[in-house]
């Protein structure tokens, strides 16, 4: 991706951005302009590379470590952040999630799905209300959900995932109606299957013969989708949820 001036002077902080599709949206937004938190929780070296990746290439970065479904680690993180770029967050991104266990009901539990709601309903929660007394102060800000597009397809022995990633959608919506009147976006974007370092060696043949476009998504088409929910081009877009998937479903 090309460098732009689009987010200059913006500052985004981007959870687990240390691989994965995390480290390609931080790096779209620098290259954007904006100055980037890059938050991980075990990764260290993972995450300096990245900030390594984003300042080699003229970018603005930072490796921050927190635990994102922790309340005391969110707060810290949120101050720490805006204490090292000089200001409040512009734009936040709640992508980081932990392992996705494949389990059928019989094998779930209220806790396997309790640790999925700690990455996509939990974690989202805990840093909306640490970054919203600085947006509503700018009145401006663009809040964006990484979700899935399992909730449309709705896939068998991955209800716990499903359903967290199902309640992204709710929360999208309810947080655009609310916070609108403050001048603050909430949106979403559901890719589809996306290989990174954690797919290494699994094929893709059956999948992408079933989607339209004819081939599984790259990275770079996630991170240029949150890239255009962060800027201004959509300055009235919000409460809305964007495929970005080859058209594999449609709608949500
Ligand atoms: N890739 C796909 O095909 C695909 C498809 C649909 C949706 N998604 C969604 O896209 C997002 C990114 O997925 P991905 O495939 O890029 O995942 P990934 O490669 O497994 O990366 C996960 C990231 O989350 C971080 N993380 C884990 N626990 C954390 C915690 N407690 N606090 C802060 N950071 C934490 C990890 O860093 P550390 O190791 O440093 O903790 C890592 O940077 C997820 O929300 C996923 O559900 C992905």
């Amino acid at each position: 991706m090309g460098s732009s001036t689009r987010l200059e002077g913006k500052i985004a902080l981007v959870t687990g951005a240390s691989r994965g599709l995390g480290r390609h949206i931080a790096a779209a937004l620098a290259a954007a302009g904006a100055n980037v938190a890059v938050n991980y929780a075990y990764s260290v070296q993972d995450a300096e590379e990245t900030v390594r990746l984003i300042t080699s290439a003229g970018g603005s970065a930072f490796a921050f470590r927190a635990d994102i479904t922790s309340e005391g680690e969110v707060s810290e993180l949120i101050e720490r952040v805006e204490k090292h770029f000089g200001g409040s967050i512009d734009i936040l991104v709640n992508n980081a999630t932990g392992p996705q266990p494949m389990l059928s009901i019989e094998e779930s539990t209220w806790q396997t799905y309790l640790d999925q709601l700690d990455f996509f309903v939990k974690a989202p929660l805990l840093l909306a209300k640490a970054v919203l007394p600085g947006m509503k102060v700018k009145r401006e800000g663009s809040i964006i959900h990484i979700g899935s597009e399992v909730v449309q397809i709705g896939n068998a022995n991955f209800s716990s995932y499903v359903t967290a990633k199902a309640s992204m959608v709710g929360m999208t919506r309810s947080w655009a109606s609310e916070l609108g009147p403050h001048g603050i976006r909430v949106n979403l974007v559901a890719p589809g299957w996306i290989p990174v370092e954690r797919h290494e060696g699994v094929s893709t043949e059956g999948y992408q013969a079933g989607v339209p476009l004819g081939r599984v998504g790259e990275p770079a088409d996630i991170a240029n989708a949150v890239v255009f929910l962060a800027s201004s081009e959509s300055g009235f877009v919000t409460g809305q949820c964007l495929s970005v998937n080859g058209g594999n479903t449609f709608g949500i």
